[in-house]
């Protein structure tokens, strides 16, 4: 599963899953045009990189700063392949009384509206080569959702919606758009889902680990390993599917 000549723009890039799928796609030999608005974990890739990796500080919430990113990445490297979003935020679990419209827009606003701005900034670009691949991570709690996790399951299941209804938009440029749902990862992310003043330890270790039927959490590797393969040239036929990399929490 190479990836040499490939150009992807991946968000998330200071993220646990993020900050992983980009040094595997580095190793791969991809150029990769990376996207947070806190790049500082992915500095020391900078450094061993220089020829092959591009960052932005970036809001990926702010159109104009979208579309700058995705200019950029033309300018640097003359196209883009590969579209992968992975940046996104958590909720706390709460009751749907305790959720404010603030912090339902915020969680929207991420997890879903920014999916809808990248692409909209790459496919034209995509279009124009009649050739490209678009990878979303959502959740697979919009299968298997948890009490409380209401605007982050919202969030989640409007970007496996999107990825669908992008895959029969594009497939005639042959765009190929998938999504992953991972199961509970291993980030720091994990700990966010937890209800205010709930032990993270015992949730991490009684709720989560024990809902992946495999046994494990999931891993930033076992997510890059599933990105490499849905960008990759073996995954040409395979368009609108949600790919979930779970240990079986979705059965
Ligand atoms: N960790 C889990 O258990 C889990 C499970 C299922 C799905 N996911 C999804 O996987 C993806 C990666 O999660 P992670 O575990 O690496 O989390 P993480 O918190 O480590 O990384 C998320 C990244 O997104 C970035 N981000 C947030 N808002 C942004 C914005 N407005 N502009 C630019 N960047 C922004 C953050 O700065 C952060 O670096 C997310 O979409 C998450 O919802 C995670």
């Amino acid at each position: 599963m190479d990836l040499a000549n490939k150009v992807a723009i991946i968000t998330g890039a200071g993220g646990g899953m993020g900050g992983e799928v980009i040094r595997k796609f580095l190793e791969k030999g991809a150029k990769v045009s990376a996207v947070d608005i806190n790049v500082d974990a992915i500095a020391e890739l900078e450094e061993k990189y220089p020829e092959h990796l591009l960052v932005t500080k970036a809001d990926l919430t702010d159109e104009g700063s979208v579309n700058a990113v995705v200019q950029k990445t033309v300018d640097t490297y003359q196209k883009v392949d590969i579209l992968l979003n992975v940046a996104g935020m958590a909720q706390s679990a709460k009751n749907i009384e305790d959720v404010s419209l603030k912090e339902w827009e915020q969680i929207m606003a991420i997890n879903s509206t920014a999916v809808f701005l990248t692409s909209k900034a790459v496919v034209p670009f995509m279009k124009e080569k009649n050739e490209g691949s678009i990878i979303n991570v959502a959740s697979v709690s919009v299968d298997r959702p948890r009490p409380g996790l209401n605007a982050y399951v919202a969030s989640k299941g409007a970007t496996i919606s999107f990825t669908k209804a992008l895959a029969i938009e594009l497939a005639p440029y042959n765009i190929r758009v998938n999504a992953i749902n991972p199961g509970p990862a291993d980030t720091k992310m994990l700990a966010e889902f937890v209800p205010a003043g709930g032990d993270e330890g015992d949730v991490k270790e009684n709720t989560f680990l024990k809902s992946v039927p495999l046994g494990r959490l999931i891993t930033p590797e076992d997510i890059a390993n599933c990105a490499i393969y849905l960008s990759s040239d073996l995954a040409e036929i395979i368009t609108g599917s949600v790919v979930n990399v779970d240990g079986g929490r979705g059965i």
